[in-house]
């Protein structure tokens, strides 16, 4: 029996963002050309041939611009000049040329939700109550006799109170990060004209796309509502609750799903279309409404799930079933296993570079868009780190927390750096990361780099890397996984062993298989003669049904694509 999904897809024109590819750079630990041990735009230019080779066909940056890096970039001071540490504007002229001149996509990172403390719009909207700036942030009067108690008890993402007092004004302003990023005031009409005119500033260069950070935190309640208590410690990809406090008044405004329509607006202004992509939490179904009621507001939006979803084919079905019920076409769907805030997911397998092979061939096979962090192809793993010494505020934050025993417990690091380490592209000194093999990159390289880099697993055909590569090609070949309508096959044994979908197109059908247990399969082949497109296995060479009396073999944790063929 086949599960139907609900959609049609007879009269729609696909859209390229729909079916790209997105490959993720942080890069500050992608490539240094200047040899300081941090990576900048001229590295990542002398890595587009490789980039290009692979088959990445968008490349979304984490920012570049102006900051003083105590969020490394995410705290930014000015939003239209790039930080000297990675270039100059020149540089990146010079990036989206190049990227434009292979046909790749550049997506940028907007950090709309908040400026660094140190942006001068705070630092006047700081200085005096009566500053014309004063109202491009939240400020508000304190409680209690002397107004020494913040005006509610709002907490933020990472925990604690969320308001910073400023006793020169005598009133707290609101951020919902870190204290070194004060959230922007988007009640204020003059702060949305300068943040959408930044938009267009990149969108009149040529940029394609932007990946808009902590969207579902733009607005707050403007009655400044007290929260509640929640049992909710760890938030979840179901639940926004953090550390005993419910998000109920300060994220996913309904204020700021109506935001997302108007952004989309700002996009639409150009041609060809551009794309956005949003950074919300919360259950699919309130993600869904960023993606506007016509579909008319964010493009994407993350679906964090699947980072934290178990090797289980049960739970994975379950969970592309709940997508497809709440994303059905022509929404876009997006399958991310990692990112600079999450650990990598190739730890979480324990290393085992089948189980990654079977699930980037799902990645890639899956209708919706793919986000590939920078090092997943190859299998960079976590690095273990300090709190104390930790180059992530958010680790010196927490430095006072046993994490060893924490991350044994519940499975969550408190220092992002172990999933920024330098990229890995060869066994020398630093990995080859920086042009200068003397210095000591920003973070230590993993000490996996000489068994896992780039180089290597160029040379072996059964490699991670290029699995990836082969994948990429695949889908580029067939226009049923880039735009086939999903099907997934019940059968028996689906919810124990493996999965079995289909993405089919007017002129093509394609079948995708994988086991995900440690044992052979035999599976009846739903049609004659199929022809192997890829196998995780570099050294499949067909499927010879015929020798297993109608029946394909599938070997211990191996994934198949394949389809009828036509002779
Ligand atoms: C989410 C980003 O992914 C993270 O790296 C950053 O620290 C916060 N937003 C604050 O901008």
């Amino acid at each position: 029996m086949i599960l139907q999904f609900d959609f049609n897809m007879a009269e729609w024109k696909y859209k390229w963002w729909q079916k790209t590819t997105v490959y993720q750079i942080y890069p500050r630990s992608f490539k240094d050309s200047t040899g300081n041990g941090i990576g900048d735009l001229q590295g990542i230019i002398s890595k587009l041939d490789y980039l290009e080779e692979l088959g990445i066909e968008t490349i979304w940056f984490s920012p570049f611009f102006d900051s003083p890096q105590q969020d490394h970039g995410y705290d930014i001071r000015d939003f239209r000049s790039i930080a000297p540490e990675y270039g100059t504007l020149k540089d990146f002229n010079q990036l989206l040329k190049e990227m434009h001149d292979r046909n790749m996509k550049m997506v940028l990172d907007f950090v709309l939700n908040h400026t660094s403390i140190d942006h001068p719009w705070f630092i006047e909207s700081a200085s005096s109550r009566d500053n014309p700036k004063r109202n491009w942030y939240i400020w508000r009067d304190g409680k209690k006799s002397g107004g020494r108690k913040p005006p509610n008890n709002w907490t933020t993402m990472t925990g604690g109170c969320a308001w910073l007092y400023y006793e020169n004004t005598d009133q707290w302003v609101y951020f919902h990060f870190l204290p070194s990023m004060i959230d922007l005031n988007y009640r204020n009409p003059e702060v949305k004209e300068e943040m959408f005119n930044t938009m267009r500033f990149w969108l009149d260069k040529g940029v394609d796309g932007f990946r808009l950070d902590i969207l579902h935190a733009i607005y707050e309640d403007e009655h400044l509502i007290n929260d509640k208590f929640s049992w909710t410690i760890i938030p979840s990809d179901k639940k926004v609750d953090t550390l005993f406090h419910k998000h109920k008044y300060d994220l996913n405004l309904p204020e700021t799903f109506d935001f997302a329509l108007e952004l989309r607006e700002v996009m639409d202004e150009y041609e060809p279309e551009r794309f956005l992509v949003g950074e919300v939490f919360g259950s699919i179904e309130e993600i869904k409404k960023y993606y506007g009621p016509n579909n008319n507001g964010l493009h994407m939006c993350f679906l964090f799930e699947f980072a934290s979803t178990p090797f289980d084919p049960k739970k994975y079905i379950s969970l592309l079933s709940r997508i497809e019920k709440a994303l059905p076409f022509p929404f876009t769907p997006t399958f991310v296993y990692g990112n600079h805030d999450i650990d990598r997911y190739i730890s979480l397998l324990k290393n085992n570079f089948h189980k990654a092979k079977i699930l980037a061939t799902m990645q890639l096979t899956l209708r919706g868009v793919p986000f590939i962090y920078y090092g997943e192809k190859i299998g960079m793993p976590n690095v273990r780190f300090k709190l104390k010494t930790s180059e992530d505020p958010i680790g010196r934050k927490f430095s006072w927390f046993p994490m060893p025993q924490l991350s044994r417990l519940i499975g969550f690091s408190l220092t992002r750096d172990r999933c920024r380490t330098p990229m890995q592209w060869n066994n020398e000194k630093n990995a080859g990361f920086s042009s200068n093999i003397e210095i000591e990159p920003w973070l230590k390289v993993s000490d996996t780099f000489e068994k896992i880099n780039v180089e290597k697993e160029q040379k072996n055909p059964a490699s991670l890397l290029n699995c990836y590569k082969r994948l990429l090609k695949v889908r580029k070949e067939n226009i049923a996984l880039q735009e086939g309508e999903l099907q997934l096959i019940e059968n028996e044994k689906l919810e124990r062993t493996y999965i079995s979908y289909t993405r089919g197109h007017k002129t093509q059908k394609i079948f995708i298989y994988l086991n995900f247990t440690k044992k052979e399969l035999l599976i009846k082949t739903p049609i004659e003669k199929p022809e192997l497109l890829f196998s995780t296995l570099s050294n499949r060479k067909g499927i010879d049904t015929e020798a297993y009396n109608g029946n394909i073999k599938l070997t211990p944790l191996e994934g198949i694509i394949f389809k009828k063929n036509k002779k």
